[in-house]
């Protein structure tokens, strides 16, 4: 809700409030499976939400959220501490967005 539903919406159907702000349509987010032949691209879908790894096919709107995720994280438990952090935080977001598709 905090991070995601600003622009994809509260469902996830890209509809969020300032998705008619942006130059580029915001992608709804429950149909990545029955884009992919039937099956959930996980290492994707990571890849593009953590935004770090630079495989990002799709163009700049995106934060980069492994990096906002990470930043407030490193004062206080160092590097290593805040990318455990960051990485469950990701795959707990892309193990929801399984869930919710078509
Ligand atoms: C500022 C608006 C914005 C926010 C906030 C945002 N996204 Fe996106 N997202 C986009 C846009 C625009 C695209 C399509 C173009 C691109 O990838 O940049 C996209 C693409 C995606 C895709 C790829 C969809 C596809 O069909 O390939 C996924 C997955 C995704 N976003 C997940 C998330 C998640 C999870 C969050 C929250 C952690 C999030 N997004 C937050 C704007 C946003």
């Amino acid at each position: 809700m905090r991070a995601c539903a600003s622009c994809h919406g509260e469902s996830g159907l890209g509809q969020g409030p300032i998705a008619e702000f942006l130059t580029i349509p915001v992608p709804g987010l429950n149909r990545l499976s029955a884009e992919n032949d039937g099956a959930f691209p996980m290492l994707q879908v990571i890849q593009i939400i953590d935004g770090r790894t630079g495989v990002r096919s799709h163009g700049e709107p995106m934060p980069i959220w492994g990096d906002l995720f990470k930043t407030p994280l490193v004062g206080g438990m160092g590097d290593y501490g805040a990318e455990v952090i960051v990485r469950g935080r990701v795959l707990s977001i892309a193990y929801y967005l399984e869930s919710i598709q078509e």
